[in-house]
């Protein structure tokens, strides 16, 4: 028997299934023990249909879904068309005509995941998602089965390869953010409308998710703070390589006494931290546990044959399910109540950039504003001045978010001084 599959889009990473299929046809089988058919691919028009076909694809494309949902031979509907409609409507329909489900969409997954989980249950077929996350690296199966034992307590990632690239240069190469963007979008890593990327988004959906698998508890994606790199200056940059760190866009996602905490914001990583040195495009997925203790993988986060792979290996993981007739399995059986985390439990170190009033007693002002919410100073510098006003940077001892919150609030009425930046830091 032949599984045939339909196709939801055949961009960049639709395209570089046919490749997997062909160079691994044997170890493909072997796993299946099916073979797997690419029976229709949906595309957006006719135009599209014949730029594909002129190009040598011989697929049998079609422009309406019903001529694959209504299709009854086709089992696995793949959607890689990305965003949120109209995949969700494609997805919903095709489990409810009982078609197992493969995606790569962590946008429609992180704000739509429930739903859609639900109708899978409800209908009794698969839906997978191992390239929504780090699309190459298989953090998602890695966490539902090896780590069924083990008891995570923090995850922290970069979860996304353009905001990595662009810091990267920024931080090896001294770039501004702007070169940095522009580069990013020459070389295609960076969208036209970058916003998702750069501003924490795209990885605060990935946070969505680990937050499923890793701890069992589904938080909605508003409650996942988010804080990009476009506000990241030069002066910032070089102020961490000479306190010995590197800024990342870091995933952040633990569980404390009171509950879960989620958040992406850039951070300042030691330079010894194994997520230091993940560099480019990209991505790491670093993992704190009571069994394994520090784990950390690391893989390409995007990319045709990467996401490729992943999207390859849920299909064969639900053929070979269909063989052995334990196809409605979730795809991850955690499952706990949501409890945020209390802000006065969610602790770190944090720096801040402050320009103030070059002169006698601001020091002591700001030592007392800080005193004030008893948070301790662990470094203290002063730069740039132009002898009227300085940049003064501190790093803290660690200090809760209602402390932050408290003392960015009195910064602000203060008058005198400007808050640059504040960056979470992550300690030795
Ligand atoms: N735009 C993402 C990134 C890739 O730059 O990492 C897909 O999630």
């Amino acid at each position: 028997m032949t599984v045939k599959i339909g196709l939801l889009g055949f961009g960049t990473v639709a395209s570089g299934i046919p490749f997997l299929l062909k160079e691994n046809t044997e170890k493909i089988q072997q796993a299946a023990q099916e073979e797997i058919e690419i029976a229709k691919v949906l595309v957006r028009d006719d135009a599209e249909k014949e730029r594909l076909e002129a190009a040598g694809h011989a697929y049998h494309f079609v422009t309406n879904v019903d001529e694959i949902l209504a299709d009854d031979e086709i089992q696995i509907v793949v959607e890689l068309m990305g965003r949120i409609e109209p995949a969700k409507t494609f997805i919903s329909r095709a489990l409810e005509a009982g078609k197992h489900v493969v995606t790569a969409n962590k946008d429609l997954l992180a704000v739509h995941g429930s739903e859609l989980r639900g109708l899978a249950t409800k209908h009794g077929v698969a839906l997978y998602y191992e390239a929504a996350v780090a699309g190459g690296i298989p953090i998602l199966r890695t966490l539902s089965n090896s780590f069924v034992s083990d008891k995570v307590t923090r995850v922290l990632g970069v979860l996304n390869g353009t905001s990595n690239f662009m810091m990267t240069k920024m931080v090896d190469e001294g770039w501004t953010y702007e070169e940095a963007l522009k580069t990013a979008q020459e070389l295609g890593y960076a969208e036209s409308d970058p916003t998702n990327d750069v501003e924490g988004i795209d990885a605060a959906y990935k946070a969505v998710i680990l937050s499923q698998f890793a701890f069992g508890m589904t938080i909605d994606f508003d409650n996942v703070e988010h804080k990009g790199i476009s506000k990241i200056s030069p002066d910032d940059v070089a102020v961490a390589q000479e306190l010995g760190y590197v800024i990342k866009l870091v995933g952040d996602i633990r569980e404390t006494a009171s509950g879960l905490s989620a958040e992406v914001s850039p951070t300042f990583l030691p330079k010894a931290h194994p997520l230091a040195s993940v560099n480019g495009v990209m991505n790491a997925v670093f993992m704190e546990s009571i069994g394994i203790g520090q784990s950390m993988y690391y893989g390409p986060g995007a990319g045709q044959k990467p996401t490729a792979a992943s999207v390859t290996a849920d299909i064969i993981r639900i053929v070979r399910r269909l063989q052995d007739q334990t196809v409605g399995k979730a795809f991850n059986e955690f499952s706990r109540p949501l409890q945020l985390a209390a802000p006065d439990d969610v602790r770190s170190e944090y720096y801040f950039s402050i320009v103030a009033p070059d002169k006698t007693g601001t020091l002591l002002q700001l030592a007392e504003m800080f005193n004030a919410e008893e948070i301790s100073f662990k470094q203290i510098l002063q730069q740039a001045s132009d002898g009227k006003q300085a940049r003064l940077v501190i790093v803290t001892h660690s200090m809760s978010k209602t402390q932050l919150e408290n003392v960015t609030a009195k910064l602000a009425a203060a008058g005198d001084f400007t808050l640059q930046n504040t960056f979470k830091v992550l300690g030795e």
